[in-house]
């Protein structure tokens, strides 16, 4: 396997440096903007992230900048990216950075908020010039495949990668960190999309060789979502909506958001104006929402009642109630 990867490495540099996307983490990179582009990375789409990551490192250019902002700012900033904690995370990150330094090894960019193994090595890879793996699904979905391996593509695998990838890695350890994940984004596509005719590794994968790229990666079974049927209020007071901070251990804790309920009568808080009903995937829970817009009978002091233009401008809505901003 060793020989293989290692005659990988050149085609795939040369085919990343004629092919590479133009992305904006791409241009200017410093230690603390490659921490924000991967943590960004971490669960939301390179096409949702773009635009996102411009106007963030332009809110905040330096950890220090944005070790200073509050809090709420940082999550306003952060407003639709979803998975929050992401947001807590690098703040409490930037915090340390502004005060240490930025780590210089392994462990040290490790042990930071909100950073695992995989987050860890890109960083350390593009931003440190260190040789640490970055091995994430897509990279094991093309590892798999280059190696015809059916061994299950689980948390083992990526071990067994990492240590691979750890004996032949080339100095141009941020190039060939993103090669891998570009050659996933762009070529080795997952679901039996693969566009082997471009590929830069045609000649070597064993998949291909075999004409068995779909068969690869051989996943375990995914357990399914729990569906949970809730009712969201959206409450109206004269010119304020009804709000509610999200309690530790909720989904969404600590986030701002309409009330949520498993069982309520709508009737109860008012006039019912609207109905409208969504649905949200999150990780494990997939929501079936009832929304009821509501002309409160009175502002009942269990929420936090907020104009639309504070909504708008001071509290960040995640994107699970999105169908029902249609209602301010
Ligand atoms: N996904 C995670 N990190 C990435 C990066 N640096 N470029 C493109 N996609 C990524």
């Amino acid at each position: 396997m060793q020989a293989l990867l290692r005659a990988a490495i050149p085609p795939l540099l040369a085919w990343f440096s004629a092919h590479k996307r133009d992305l904006p983490w791409r241009k200017d990179v410093s230690p603390y903007s490659v921490l924000v582009s991967e943590l960004m990375l971490q669960q939301t789409r390179v096409e949702a992230v773009k635009e996102r990551y411009v106007a963030f490192l332009s809110a905040y250019p330096t950890a220090s900048a944005l070790a200073a902002a509050s809090e709420e700012e940082v999550m306003k900033a952060w407003e639709g990216l979803g998975y929050y904690s992401r947001a807590r995370n690098l703040h409490r990150a930037a915090a340390i950075v502004a005060r240490e330094g930025f780590p210089t090894t392994f462990e040290g960019v490790r042990a930071l908020p909100g950073v695992g193994d995989y987050t860890a090595g890109a960083i350390c890879s593009i931003a440190l010039g260190l040789k640490e793996p970055a091995v994430d699904g897509n990279v094991v979905r093309i590892l798999t495949r280059l190696f015809a391996d059916g061994r299950c593509a689980d948390d083992r695998r990526k071990k067994d990668f990492s240590a691979l990838l750890k004996e032949v890695y080339p100095p141009e350890t941020g190039q060939f960190c993103e090669a891998l994940m570009e050659l996933g984004a762009l070529i080795c596509l997952p679901n039996g999309a693969p566009v082997c005719e471009k590929c830069p590794w045609k000649g070597l994968c064993r998949a291909h060789a075999a004409g068995e790229e779909t068969r690869y990666p051989v996943l375990a079974e995914k357990r399914a979502r729990r569906v949970e049927e809730v009712i969201v209020l959206v409450l109206k007071y004269g010119a304020r909506y009804a709000l509610v901070k999200r309690k530790k251990g909720e989904l969404l804790a600590g986030m701002y958001g309409f009330p949520v309920f498993e069982k309520a009568d709508p009737a109860a808080y008012g006039n019912i104006l609207a109905v409208k009903t969504a649905k949200f995937l999150f990780t494990h829970v997939e929501w079936r929402m009832t929304g009821y817009f509501i002309s409160a009978s009175h502002p009942f002091p269990e929420f936090l009642w907020a104009t639309k233009e504070e909504i708008q401008t001071q509290y960040a809505i995640p994107s699970a109630f999105r169908a029902f901003r249609s209602f301010l």
